[in-house]
Order: structure tokens, then C-alpha cells, then sequence
């Protein structure tokens, strides 16, 4: 899902040479990077979606290593069987009619009983939850993203997770720890083109895709997420990792006032009219389980967050709020944004933003890159843009932390340094 996996390493060798301390990874998505980076220093992620929050919360900050998988496993089994069985009854000739469909698959009929489960959901899903069941993603989701069968799954694996906490029977991060692996289970099964903007609609040409990623066992996945799962580096590392879920300038404005201050920024916005709320808009949904209103085919909240960044009214304005929010902060600033980006004419017009801020700019770094289209109507899944790696800094001790600050280091090879106007030193808040 947008990630940089392909980058990451680059990114990470440019921010080795720069001052020690905290990396704010400020759009961290999957946090490809922030993983590359690594503990060589201090990792803060932010991101406006919580699947992201959650993710980064466990790989970079979990208090301690997580061990007690096989028994979470063991606890889940009881509750889990309860709610299947009050989902089963209620569902039963829906989940009777897709077993059988799995075994002898028929796209028409596949299609009817979508319709047939939503219509269904819809009548029963106030019924159910007076009764205390969970049921959010049968009667939301329930044949389109994934089967039915493997929403009643997920939903019982959802309620477990949840009644063991309200028992005392596991902690916070114990349920954390199984939500995200029910997120990493859903994504496996998902019936899509590898993101959830939109479901496959049965066919002949997809319907054995469809009915191959429907036989998987929802709770098989989700064991086996969990039983994987793992924090990132050592206790003593993760102390020193935050993360945080802002809007990315807002943030950025209020971290002038905090005495703790990142070295390095790296920002990695939206680059398309896509709003990445439609990609992860199913693992909100799990992760926040708050049975939200839906619209369209895509079946997305009706409250998930648009990006001025993805937006062609906006997106410059973003970027003009969010680079003069960054210069404000004594860190270097480092931007990725593909020459082709919703920004029009974005390489000229980030460097002239970034002179007008900072004080040094350095020549853009341009790397092949490999984009994800995320399919659909966008055509090919993954093709080829060239990636520009923006750097900026009001220091040069921030920037090139490793070596003397000479004009030589700066002009050659690294980099060829645009000297600005520095801003006034009254509009900057103070290093760390
Ligand atoms: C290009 S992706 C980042 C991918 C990430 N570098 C990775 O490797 O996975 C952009 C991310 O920015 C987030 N986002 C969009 N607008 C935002 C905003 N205004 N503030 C914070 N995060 C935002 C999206 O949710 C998305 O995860």
C-alpha cells in the first residue's frame, strides 16, 4: 500500500550521515522505511490512519517482547466459538449456500448471494448487537471483501480479543497485538486487487481467484499472524519510539512547543488524486470496530479522511503549509515525490518552496522508483516513475553530521547546496 520497500534503503543510507537523534517518519503508511532506518536512531512515526497507528505502535513501541501468542490463541478459542455460533445461526443458509458454491463455484449465483447477505446484514445487524455480538464486518463486508464465512471469523476473532479484555484476562498491548494480526489475516483473504478500494465482482475470468482466496480459514490466518508477530529492535530502542496520529503539519506546528525535538523529518505525502482512506478503509474498520456508516461500491466510511495532498484544489497549499510548518523545526527536512506527482510541475515548485524556507537546499537526488497504481482503473498495478529526494536544512551541522561542514563536502559529490536568505532567528524554535 504505497510503500517505499524499494527506497527505504537509499533513504536510510542518505539519513546516516545526518545529526544524530529522533526520525520522524511523518506520512508512515507501513512504515517501510521508518523499518530500514531502523535503531540506529530513535523512530517517530505519524499517520492520519489508525491501521498505521496501530502497526507502528507495536513494531516500534511495544514495552516488551511479545511472547504469550500460543496462550491469546488458547484463551480466543472459547469466546470465538460462542460468537460464530450466534453469527452461524443467524447467517446459516447464507454459509450453507457459500460452502457449497466454493466446492462447485457459479459467479451468478456468487452475485445473488452478496445481495442476499447485505440484505440480510442490514435486517439483522441492530438485532445482533443488542444481543452482544460482533457482527461489523458479516453485516458490513460479509461476501464482498471477504466471504461470509470468514467475516463471521473475523468478527468472533474481533469479539475474543475484545472480551478478554473486559475480563482482565489480557492487557492492552496483548489486544493490540491481536487486533493487528486480524488486520494481516483480512489483507491475506482480501478479495481485491491487493488494496481494498474495491471488491471483485464474481465473473468467470475471476471467480476462480475469488473462490481460492475464499477457502482460506480466517482464524488459521490470523493464529498464524499472531504467532509471527514481533516488535522491532530491543526494549531500550523502542523507549526512545513515539507515534503519532496527526494531520502531518499539524503536528509538525506543534512540536516547536515540545522540548524533545526529531533531528531528521521525512515526508512521503500522497501523490495522487487516490485518497488513501479508500485503500485502508476495511482495516479501520477493524481496527476501530465502530460499526460505521457506509457508501458507494467500494463500501467506504462515510467519515474517512481526505488528504489535501490528494486533492488538485489543495495540494499545492499542502505543501506550502507543510514545508514552512517543517522549516520551523531545527531538523533537516527530507521530501520524496515522484517527478509525475498530483503537484503540477512539482520538481521546480518544491525547490522553490523549500529556497523560500530554508536556508540550504540541496540538488534533488532523482531515483528510478517503482510505483504501486494500486490496479483498478489506474491500469497496471506497478510501473516505473522517477522519484525526487528533496533535502533541506537551516544547519549544516544537522545535515552532514558525520564529516566537517566544508563548502567542498557540500558542492561535491553529495550534493550541490542552494544557499537562501536565512530566515529570521526569531521565527525558528530552538534545538533540542
Ligand atoms: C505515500 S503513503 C506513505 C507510504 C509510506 N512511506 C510507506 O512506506 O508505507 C502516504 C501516507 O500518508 C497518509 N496521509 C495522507 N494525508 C496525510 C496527512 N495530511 N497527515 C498525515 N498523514 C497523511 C496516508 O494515510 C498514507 O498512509
Amino acid at each position: 500500500m504505497g510503500t517505499k520497500k524499494l527506497l527505504a534503503p537509499r533513504i536510510a543510507e542518505l539519513v546516516s550521515s545526518m545529526a544524530p537523534g529522533p526520525f520522524l517518519d511523518l506520512f508512515s503508511g507501513i512504515a517501510a522505511v521508518g523499518t530500514q532506518v531502523g535503531s540506529n536512531r530513535a523512530i517517530w512515526s505519524n499517520d492520519v490512519q489508525s491501521f498505521s497507528g496501530l502497526l507502528t505502535q507495536q513494531r516500534f513501541c511495544a514495552a516488551m517482547a511479545f511472547t504469550t501468542a500460543p496462550d491469546l490463541v488458547q484463551k480466543a478459542l472459547v469466546h470465538f466459538a460462542y460468537n460464530r455460533h450466534v453469527l452461524t445461526e443467524v447467517f446459516g443458509p447464507s454459509v450453507s449456500e457459500e460452502k457449497l458454491l466454493l466446492g462447485a463455484p457459479d459467479p451468478s449465483r456468487l452475485k445473488t448471494l452478496i445481495d442476499d447477505i447485505s440484505t440480510l446484514g442490514t435486517e439483522k445487524r441492530v438485532e445482533l448487537r443488542a444481543a452482544g455480538a460482533h457482527c461489523m464486518v458479516a453485516t458490513t463486508h460479509g461476501g464482498t471483501y471477504v466471504g461470509l464465512t470468514q467475516a463471521i471469523e473475523a468478527d468472533s476473532i474481533r469479539y475474543a480479543a475484545d472480551r478478554l479484555l473486559l475480563d482482565g484476562d489480557i492487557d492492552q498491548t496483548e489486544h493490540r497485538w491481536m487486533v493487528l494480526a486480524l488486520c494481516q489475516a483480512i489483507i491475506t483473504a482480501n478479495n481485491s486487487t491487493g488494496h481494498f478500494a474495491q471488491f471483485l465482482s464474481p465473473s468467470p475470468t475471476n471467480i476462480h481467484r475469488i473462490v481460492r482466496k475464499r477457502r482460506m480459514s480466517m482464524w488459521s490466518l490470523w493464529r498464524d499472524a499472531l504467532i509471527n508477530a514481533r516488535p522491532l529492535g530491543t526494549v531500550k530502542w523502542r523507549r526512545g519510539n513515539r507515534t503519532f496520529s496527526r494531520n502531518a503539519a499539524d503536528l509538525l506546528k506543534s512540536l516547536r512547543s515540545m522540548k524533545r525535538k526529531p533531528a531528521v523529518i521525512y515526508a512521503d505525502p500522497p501523490y495522487t488524486s487516490d485518497q488513501y482512506s479508500r485503500y485502508y478503509h476495511l482495516l479501520e474498520n477493524i481496527v476501530l470496530y465502530d460499526y460505521p456508516e457506509t457508501a458507494s461500491k467500494g463500501q467506504y466510511r462515510a467519515d474517512r479522511f481526505s488528504s489535501a495532498f490528494s486533492l488538485k484544489s489543495s495540494v499545492d497549499a499542502a505543501f506550502s503549509d507543510l514545508v514552512s510548518a517543517a522549516a520551523r523545526l531545527p531538523a533537516v527536512f527530507v521530501l520524496s515525490y515522484p517527478s509525475n506527482g498530483l503537484l503540477g510541475n512539482s520538481t521546480d515548485r518544491v525547490v522553490d518552496l523549500l529556497c523560500c524556507h530554508f536556508q540550504y537546499v540541496d540538488q534533488p537526488v532523482k531515483m528510478s522508483h517503482l510505483h504501486s497504481t494500486m490496479g483498478g482503473s489506474k491500469g497496471p498495478q506497478k510501473h516505473i516513475v522517477e522519484e525526487n529526494i528533496f533535502v533541506a536544512y537551516q544547519d549544516i551541522r544537522a545535515r552532514f553530521a558525520d564529516r566537517q561542514p566544508t563548502p567542498a563536502a557540500l558542492v561535491k559529490p553529495v550534493s550541490m547546496a542552494i544557499q537562501r536568505e536565512p530566515i529570521a532567528e526569531s521565527e525558528m524554535s530552538a534545538p533540542a
